[in-house]
This record gives structure tokens, C-alpha cells and sequence, in this order.
């Protein structure tokens, strides 16, 4: 299974990062979506931060030029040209399940489906294919071009094979493979956001400001970065969406997202990518 060319569906914070990773890795890249404004902020996110990354002479005037050469598609049709397919598309199964029957209908039989998915079960994805044992989870960590892990989830019917694959393909964008099964949320998800809902309830239940609980788990807890000023960085609504995955298919009432969340998402305060969150931008 040898893996030259990386096609991604959906190009917006995680498609991008990937597609850049993966063109300075040394792979040939297409990147796709259906909402032109997305190609074109994808193009320019990649352009600026590959130019910032050159000047700082972490990465060659090659790679640049690989980044530089990416093609942005607006349809599937060049996917057959692809030996492993990306999709990062907005977090909703229906969509997903949609998106992988047509990606199953137009790739080669031979190619590899993943998903950078934060919550849906890899199981039910690969379910929506003619070919479960070739789809897998690579769930990426934002920003992609910087994060170290990925996560590389199995479904039930994953190949041994398929996942070799996938784990070689993380180590040579540079990537930390760490393997999980599929469970909601993952391993990640599983822990990280129950604490981002915590946080939340404090800030709710007026137990500090934003900038005082975020100071007590970065100080505190040695945390890089505190949970309110993350939740910003994911986006609210994929934060909400994980949080009411975790409750329904857990089936236990502790995930249940903080009322605060849900406001904000329906405001549309969304977080860095809506220049408003519990912050602004
Ligand atoms: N944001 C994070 O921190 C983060 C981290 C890890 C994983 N993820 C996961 O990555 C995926 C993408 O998240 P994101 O934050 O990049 O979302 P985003 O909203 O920034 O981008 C999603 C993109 O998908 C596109 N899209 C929608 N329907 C499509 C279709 N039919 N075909 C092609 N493109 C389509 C949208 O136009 C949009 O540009 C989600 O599954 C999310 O859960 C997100």
C-alpha cells in the first residue's frame, strides 16, 4: 500500500493544516470543498504560513514549492487519482455518511478512506462504504502544521494492514501515531472536552472570569493553554457537537453540554474562526 498522492475533502482549519503537512511531507495534495471562500482562505492560510515557516528556515525552499503546488478542487472528480483520501469535512454524520458513499463510489477500489472525525464512530463511517476494512480514523490535532499526535482509530472491521499503512504515512508527514479503538470521543475527546464543559460550568456558575480560569489551569496545571481560550481555538459548535455525542451514545448524563455552550453557539460566538468566543479577536 503505497501512498504518493493525499486527496482531502473539506478545506477549512483541519483540511488545511493536513494539506499543507502533507505537501511539505512530500506527498502530491488536491483539496476540496464545496464552498469556494473556503478554497480560497485554505490557499491563503497554507501560502502565509508556509512563507512564515520559510523565512524562519524551518522548512526548504522545495517544500514551500510543493505547498505552493496544491491543487484546490471543488468536486470529486480527480479522486480516482488518489491512494489515500482525507475527509475533514464539518462534523455532522449524515453529511459524513454521504460523503463516503460518494467517495467510495468515485476512488479506486485499492484506496484507503480516512476520517479526521472527532467524535462519530469510525464503524458507522466505514458502514456508509462498499469497503470497511480499508477506512480508518486520523484524527488530527489542531493546528495540524505544529501538533505532534495524531490518533489513528481502528474500526471493527479495520485491516492490520490498512493501519500499518496509515501509521507510516503519520511518521513520514513528521506525526506521532498513537493508536485508539473506537469508543465516542476517542481517547482525546473523551478526556479533553468533559473538562472544556467544566470550565464552562465555572465560568456559568460565576465562579471566576474567563481569564481566571484559564489562568488557574495554566499555571496551576501546567496546561499550555487554558480550556476557555482552546474551546476558542477548536470552535464552539464542534466542542457542542462532541459533548452531545459523548452524552447520547455514553448514555450517561455527565457529558451533558453547559447551558453557556449551547447560547453561544446559537449567538454564532463560535471562537477564533468567528473572531468572537469566550474572547475576542
Ligand atoms: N477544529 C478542530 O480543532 C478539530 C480538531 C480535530 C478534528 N476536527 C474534525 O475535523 C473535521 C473538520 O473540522 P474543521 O474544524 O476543519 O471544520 P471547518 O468548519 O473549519 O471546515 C469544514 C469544511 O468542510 C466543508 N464541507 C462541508 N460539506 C462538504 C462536502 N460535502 N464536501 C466537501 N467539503 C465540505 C465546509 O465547506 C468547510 O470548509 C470535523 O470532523 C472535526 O470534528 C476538528
Amino acid at each position: 500500500m503505497t501512498i504518493k498522492h493525499i486527496f482531502i475533502v473539506g478545506a477549512g482549519t483541519m483540511g488545511s493544516g493536513i494539506a499543507q503537512t502533507a505537501a511539505v511531507s512530500g506527498y502530491t495534495v488536491t483539496c476540496m470543498d464545496v464552498a469556494p471562500a473556503a478554497l480560497k482562505e485554505a490557499e491563503s492560510v497554507i501560502q502565509k504560513s508556509t512563507a512564515k515557516l520559510l523565512s524562519k528556515k524551518r522548512i526548504t525552499e522545495e517544500q514551500k514549492a510543493a505547498a505552493d503546488a496544491i491543487n484546490f478542487v471543488s468536486t470529486m472528480d480527480t479522486i480516482a487519482e488518489a491512494d489515500l483520501v482525507i475527509e475533514a469535512a464539518t462534523e455532522n454524520p449524515e453529511l459524513k455518511f454521504k460523503i463516503f458513499k460518494e467517495i467510495d463510489e468515485k476512488a479506486n477500489e485499492g484506496t484507503i478512506l480516512a476520517t479526521n472525525t472527532s467524535s462519530i464512530s469510525i464503524t458507522k463511517i466505514a458502514a456508509a462504504t462498499s469497503r470497511p476494512d480499508k477506512v480508518i480514523g486520523m484524527h488530527f490535532m489542531n493546528p495540524v502544521p505544529l501538533m505532534k499526535l495524531v490518533e489513528v482509530i481502528r474500526g471493527i472491521a479495520t485491516s492490520d494492514e490498512v493501519t500499518e499503512a496509515i501509521v507510516h504515512t503519520c511518521e513520514a508527514m513528521g506525526k506521532t501515531p498513537v493508536e485508539a479503538n473506537d469508543s465516542p470521543g476517542f481517547i482525546s475527546n473523551r478526556i479533553l472536552c468533559p473538562m472544556i464543559n467544566e470550565a464552562v460550568f465555572a465560568l456559568q456558575e460565576n465562579i471566576g472570569t474567563p481569564e481566571a480560569i484559564d489562568q488557574v489551569m495554566k499555571l496551576g496545571m501546567n496546561h499550555p493553554m487554558g480550556p476557555l481560550f482552546l474551546a476558542d481555538l477548536i470552535g464552539l459548535d464542534v466542542v457542542l457537537f462532541v459533548l452531545e455525542v459523548l452524552q447520547r451514545d455514553l448514555g450517561e448524563d455527565k457529558y451533558r453540554p453547559a447551558y453557556l455552550l449551547r447560547k453561544m453557539v446559537d449567538a454564532g460566538y463560535l471562537g477564533r474562526k468567528t473572531r468572537r468566543g469566550f474572547y475576542e479577536y
